[in-house]
């Protein structure tokens, strides 16, 4: 062996975390190599300690004794390649998150739309990332503050997510006191309930509103199986979790489906970049209207 390749398998051996289960940089690697071709999620070794405690849960719960092993164990079973993704997944999210992008949904797509919709025309909405469910439960109020007699019309929001426990927990639509805090008093007065039984304490968002939304486990690297046109998506604080190239890839393959002044809203961090630049136009605080553009 050379110096140099002995030195790089001395370094891939080497340690990263020590504790219940030997993480080494060799282990981090074959990790973060599967999670990133798998979800995109591009994992620096900085997060090599949360990777540890997020996974070392998995590595109990299956009884497996060394991330070795752990490795061995994902590179063949897609069933715990998925569990694990969805263990490092960050799901934080809120109602009203960006209160201003739902202004806008409101003033600039949804009440220019509501004459059509009620002549039958179908209004499409997408929440691209949408974890627990807090962001399309937050368009579909805007939405009925728009079009009150949505629930009747051709009006959906498709809601998607990666993470089926988040998808899972979004359906169900229950949310604690605390979490509504961002939900103003009418709204939360008028559209959630306290439920009895095992999830006393919490509260359930109305079936009209859960009726507008439809929740659906879809990873945003692999095909969407649907066409659009969206009148307007959501894809919030996701693509940050991926390297430049794919962000450019996924914000042109959005930019596709968008219908013709249709509005694409993105993470207060994020910035649009790539191809689909050419196709929009800024229209407010990280949100676009794909050109054709702005109405005067
Ligand atoms: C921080 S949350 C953002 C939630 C919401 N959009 C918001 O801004 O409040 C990021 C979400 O992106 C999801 N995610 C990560 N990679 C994904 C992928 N490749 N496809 C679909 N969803 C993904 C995660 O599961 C997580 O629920």
């Amino acid at each position: 062996m050379t110096t140099a390749a002995h030195r790089s398998a001395s370094s891939r051996s080497e340690m990263l975390v020590t504790g219940e289960f030997a993480f080494s940089a060799a282990n981090f690697r074959e990790i973060a190599d599967l999670v990133k071709a798998e979800s995109g999620i591009d994992l620096a070794e900085s997060k090599a300690t949360l990777v540890y405690s997020r996974l070392a849960k998995r590595l109990r719960a299956l009884g497996i004794p060394t991330f070795s092993d752990y490795c061995d164990a994902v590179r063949d079973d897609a069933a715990e390649r998925s569990s694990m993704i969805a263990a490092l997944t960050t799901n934080v999210t809120r109602f009203f998150r960006e209160q201003h992008h739902f202004e806008h949904l409101r003033k600039t797509i949804l009440e220019p739309l509501a004459d059509a919709a009620r002549r039958g025309n179908r209004v499409r909405l997408w929440s691209a990332a949408c974890s627990t469910g807090q962001e399309p439960y937050s368009m579909a109020l805007t939405v009925l503050s728009a079009i009150p007699e949505a629930a009747q019309l051709d009006v959906r929001i498709l809601a998607t997510d990666l993470n089926p426990h988040v998808v899972a927990h979004g359906m169900k639509g229950l949310y604690q006191q605390e979490e509504l805090s961002d939900v103003p008093p009418n709204l939360r007065a008028k559209w959630f309930a306290p439920v009895a039984g095992e999830d006393r304490g919490a509260l359930k968002i109305s079936d009209e509103v859960r009726s507008l939304v439809s929740f659906r486990e879809l990873n945003l690297m692999g095909s969407w199986p649907f066409k659009g046109p969206f009148d307007a998506i959501f894809c919030r604080n996701v693509v940050i979790y991926f390297d430049r190239d794919t962000q450019n890839m996924i914000w042109q393959r959005l930019t596709r489906l968008l219908a013709d002044k249709g509005a694409l809203y993105i993470g207060h961090s994020e910035r649009v970049s790539g191809p689909a630049s050419a196709m929009l136009t800024a229209d407010g605080i990280t949100s676009y209207r794909k050109s054709g553009g702005v109405r005067a």
